[in-house]
């Protein structure tokens, strides 16, 4: 890829739309069919290895962090390893008990965020395993640990992360699907995965597809001084996410909770001027999601939905393509990108370069 706009008026709107072809990469001349699982080059984990792993723990910053909660919930659910992400900014500074029985994986967008960085060299100097989950070829992180995955996003400009994201949740799939299959994860769910993964790019090409509509959408929204963002459990990670690339590009102020967590608290804040954004994917908890969404309408409050089938108590619903319950996830927040794109460009911002941020962030 060129770091030429290619006729888009934004690098974010253009790395929105290379998303099929970045997913399509990812997954290139890696899946093997015949063993339903796939070959991850550069992991440098045999299947003896793999099958040592007592827990995960994934450490990132921002978008890397919330992509790296995605990957810990396919971990556990494909590979049934307890697996967790944190912020690495806050791990390093915690005294963190070093566990050797624990598989790290530091997932950075460049591959030089200090913080990342500091956290694998720490874990490096107590004898831990850690992997990379990289976009930057030869990076300082990708260099620093014992093997990883490239995520082959292409270069990425806007300062808003977008396709990397992608790529990486993507490229936590592989190696969820990688792991479980040294383990428990059986044929038929492998080739079930597979198959969810090689329908990604062109349902993202559907997604994209609605861009004209989302426009329309977030300029019924851009009038909202605060807005709040929910999902359960596979939902709420995308809703985090959601929350965030809203907030950068478009500086609304923007909440994120689990959908269960409402009536502790954050209710209270639903009016007709807090609009919701709510992740409702038709799995396990459609009927919990949708129990959230008669409580904020009672309240009076506007719903714009993200899910698989229009959604009746929403006022506005946003159609994805479905696709295996673990992988969701990768495609849910892809309108959302759009959305927050769209409403900052209503409000006139500098959407490649919000003020105050930086693309990677190299020091303390
Ligand atoms: C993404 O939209 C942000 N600008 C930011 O949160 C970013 O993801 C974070 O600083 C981590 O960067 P990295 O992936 O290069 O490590």
């Amino acid at each position: 890829e060129s770091y030429d706009m290619g006729g888009h008026d934004t690098y974010m709107h253009k790395e929105i739309h290379e998303q099929a072809d970045a997913v399509d990469r990812a997954l290139r001349g890696r899946i093997d069919d015949r063993f339903s699982t796939v070959h991850l080059g550069g992991l440098n984990l045999d299947a003896r290895d793999a099958r040592a792993v007592r827990r995960v723990k994934i450490l990132g910053c921002g978008t890397s962090y919330h992509a790296g909660q995605i990957g810990a919930q396919m971990i556990e659910e494909l590979a049934r390893i307890p697996a967790d992400a944190e912020p690495a900014s806050e791990f390093r500074y915690r005294n963190p008990v070093v566990d050797p029985d624990t598989l790290y994986i530091a997932v950075s967008q460049s591959g030089e965020t200090y913080d990342v960085l500091a956290a694998v060299q720490e874990l490096k100097r107590k004898g831990a395993r850690v992997l990379g989950l990289v976009n930057v070829v030869g990076s300082a992180i990708a260099r620093e640990t014992d093997g990883g995955i490239y995520v082959h996003a292409g270069p990425e400009v806007c300062v808003v992360s977008t396709k990397c994201f992608t790529n990486m949740v993507v490229s936590f799939g592989l190696l969820a699907l990688h792991l479980g299959r040294t383990r428990d994860l059986s044929v038929a769910d492998g080739k079930r995965i597979i198959e969810g993964l090689r329908k990604l790019p062109g349902q993202i090409e559907e997604i994209l597809g609605n861009e004209a509509e989302i426009e329309k959408l977030a300029a019924e929204y851009a009038d909202a001084k605060s807005m709040m963002f929910i999902g359960r459990v596979r939902g709420y990670p995308v809703a985090r996410e959601a929350s965030l690339k809203l907030k950068e590009v478009s500086y609304i102020h923007a909440e994120a909770y689990p959908a269960s967590e409402l009536k502790h608290g954050p209710l209270a804040l639903i009016e007709p001027a807090m609009p919701t954004v709510a992740i409702v994917p038709d799995d396990e908890l459609l009927e919990k999601n949708r129990a959230a969404l008669e409580e904020i309408k009672a309240r009076s409050g506007r719903i714009l939905a993200v899910a698989h089938q229009e959604q009746e108590k929403a006022d506005h619903t946003i159609v994805v393509p479905k696709n295996e319950d673990e992988l969701d996830p990768i495609l849910m927040g892809i309108p959302l990108q759009l959305f927050a794109y769209y409403t900052a460009k209503a409000m006139g911002r500098d959407i490649d370069k919000p003020r105050n941020l930086a693309k990677s962030v190299t020091v303390e």
